[in-house]
């Protein structure tokens, strides 16, 4: 959601929160502003929309100094104008504060300051913690301590008092913090990404912590103001990996290293000498894994997909019965728990505040907990008592690409394992091993193919509203991904479904501009989905197809093939989505939209 970033150091500090912002734009980006501790007090600059209009405004009226804050605004409470963009301030302009979350009291609190005569001049929940903040006492810290208390919801909050012009204050409950440690200098973001290119040495601040913050590093706080220690990590993801790198987009970036990501994932688990996966040191432990009997996998979004893929691929190398759960709604059910269940907690981002909630339903309901997540330190890897790290490394783009395909791989993997565990390995097990090895070569191999068949493909879908897209059994669930991928980016109509289910419904929408998508390798179902397809032509939808290059049946149906290699049936979700995610980014392309930024989403959602 918000993207944070606060900086005590020594070089002009507008440059190094603009740099930090547009690293974090990402995440929400209606607005953005900046606080910077001048030498007469708080100078604020705010900016409706685009980074780039603060930025314009910053070369205009120049604040100078060495310590502020910054953010990029996804608005909750509150249009996103530049009154309601971040910072916020008090009345006295006295205290400054940057903050992403919800604050479930704002209407209690709201109440209660207008009561007392302080004129509110934003919608927004943060005014309230800025106000709360500056009708206290004493140094910003002791202030903190009184007002978080006060505080209901979720909240990354990071602050300044003009009266202490070398201190940052940052605390958290719910969104991530992090604190980087660098030479003569301290930084505090909400995303690592932001951080990199000044430091790899960060520490993770925890629910509760309160952090004070100067150029000489941190001190902790919890609660009642006593001296906490957290561990400092070093990171191992560069900051080039956070650069375009010649691409024209991230996610198109990011498209193409799915070979090297898939690689690293499959490398970082893979027992070669005994066709299984090690999880040495990720705190699965074997004789764990056979007691399990139920596997619960919760996630959102793309996230959710991998999952239902996941329910394949666990059912079928485990015969473990397997249930799939969107995280907002297994939150609030009260779903079947106990010791012998897996909740594998699904999450690119380790933040999606739903996904984390359910993850603790789990872990209360004394399930064995563990997360599949692409980012190692985030809030479900420390929710987890076991983890598998997806090798995706940074995405960026908010259409997620690479980090889903290795969610499939690790789907796979966690199978192979509980397979192991339960005793039910056998030589077949060494044939899916080198398939996942040869696996990168094939995804190569879809990302080489002519650009012309993705033109005619973008034709198709890009001059209609909507579309249908159509898969069965594990290639289903690429459908709905498909289909999502177009929505994200496109904002074009798009439905994904099992193909079985089109004429319980959706058949009713067809005719001659709605094209239809199916996903239709090799497998036993296919002739079943030839005959939807054929079910689709006849009322007058063209057809465009993900298929093995020489399956016939499949031409004949289909107006347009978008070829992938022939691989392992339980591999077919990885090789199948690559051109669906392809053909959303050269419509969106097409159109004219903003790939890496679209509308109204955020990279992690780290409210409900
Ligand atoms: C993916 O393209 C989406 N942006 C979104 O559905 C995402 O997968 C979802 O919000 C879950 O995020 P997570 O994997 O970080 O938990």
């Amino acid at each position: 959601m918000c993207g944070i970033i606060g900086y005590v150091g020594t070089d002009e500090v507008v440059p190094v929160l603009l740099d930090g912002l547009r690293r974090l734009e990402y995440r929400g980006y209606d607005s953005a502003g900046i606080a910077v501790m001048e030498a007469d007090g708080i100078g604020i600059l705010r900016a409706a929309g685009k980074l780039r209009n603060l930025q314009q405004r910053a070369y205009h009226e120049p604040l100078h100094g060495t310590v502020g804050i910054g953010h990029t605004r996804w608005a909750t409470h509150g249009a996103p104008t530049e009154a309601n963009a971040h910072p916020q301030t008090d009345s006295a302009g006295a205290v400054a504060v940057v903050h992403n979350g919800i604050l479930e009291n704002y209407s209690s609190l709201r109440r209660e300051l207008l009561a007392a005569g302080v004129e509110l001049e934003s919608d927004t929940d943060t005014e309230l913690i800025a106000q709360l903040l500056g009708r206290e006492d004493g140094p910003l810290s002791e202030r903190v301590l009184k007002v978080v208390s006060r505080l209901e919801g979720q909240y990354a909050v990071v602050a300044v008092h003009h009266e202490e012009p070398d201190v940052v204050v940052a605390f958290r409950k719910g969104p991530p913090l992090v604190v980087g440690v660098g030479d003569g200098e301290t930084l505090v973001a909400s995303d690592v990404t932001a951080l990199l290119h000044r430091t790899r040495r960060v520490i993770y601040l925890l629910n509760g912590d309160v952090a004070v913050i100067r150029r000489d590093g941190v001190r902790i706080l919890d609660a009642d103001g006593g001296e906490l220690e957290r561990p400092e990590e070093t990171l191992d993801w560069d900051a080039g990996r956070v650069e375009k790198g010649g691409y024209r987009h991230f996610m198109l970036k990011e498209i193409f290293e799915q070979p090297d990501a898939i690689r690293n994932t499959v490398l970082a688990y893979l027992d070669q000498e005994r066709c299984g996966v090690n999880l040495d040191g990720l705190g699965f432990a074997p004789e764990d894994f056979s007691k399990l009997r139920r596997v619960h996998l919760v996630a959102c979004g793309t996230s959710w997909h991998a999952c239902l893929v996941g329910k394949f691929v666990i059912e079928e190398l485990t015969g473990l019965p397997t249930e799939v759960d969107y995280a907002s709604e297994y939150r609030y059910r009260a779903p079947l728990i106990g010791e012998d269940v897996l909740v594998v907690g699904v999450t690119q981002s380790g933040e999606t505040a739903d996904t984390l909630a359910a993850m603790e339903l789990a872990r209360d309901g004394g399930a064995m907990l563990t997360t599949v997540c692409n980012v190692r330190g985030s809030s479900s890897w420390r929710l987890a008592t076991s983890r598998m790290l997806t090798q995706a490394g940074p995405e960026i783009g908010v259409a997620s690409t690479k980090a889903f395909t290795t969610q499939l791989v690790a789907m796979v993997l966690i199978a192979l394992a509980l397979r192991a565990a339960h005793g039910r390995a056998d030589e077949t097990d060494c044939e899916l091993v080198g398939e996942l090895q040869r696996l990168p070569l094939a995804v190569e191999q879809v990302l080489a193919v002519d650009r012309e068949l993705y033109r005619r493909g973008t034709e198709m879908l890009g001059d209609a509203t909507d579309s249908l897209y159509l898969g069965r059994g594990i290639l289903y669930p690429i459908a709905l991904e498909g289909a999502l991928k177009l929505k994200e980016i496109s904002y074009l109509h798009a439905e994904g479904y099992p193909a079985g289910e089109m004429k319980h419904g959706p058949i009713a929408l067809l005719e001659e501009d709605f094209p239809v998508v199916a996903v239709a390798l090799n497998g036993p179902t296919r002739e079943k989905l030839l005959g939807n397809l054929m079910e689709a032509r006849a009322r007058g939808a063209a057809v465009m197809a993900v298929a093995e290059e020489d399956a016939e049946e499949v031409h004949q149906v289909a107006d347009l093939v978008l070829p992938v290699p022939r691989v392992h049936p339980l591999l077919q979700p990885v090789v199948a989505v690559v051109p669906l995610q392809l053909l959303a980014y050269n419509v969106a392309v097409e159109l004219g939209h903003d790939v890496d930024q679209p509308r109204n989403l955020a990279k992690s959602v780290t409210v409900e």
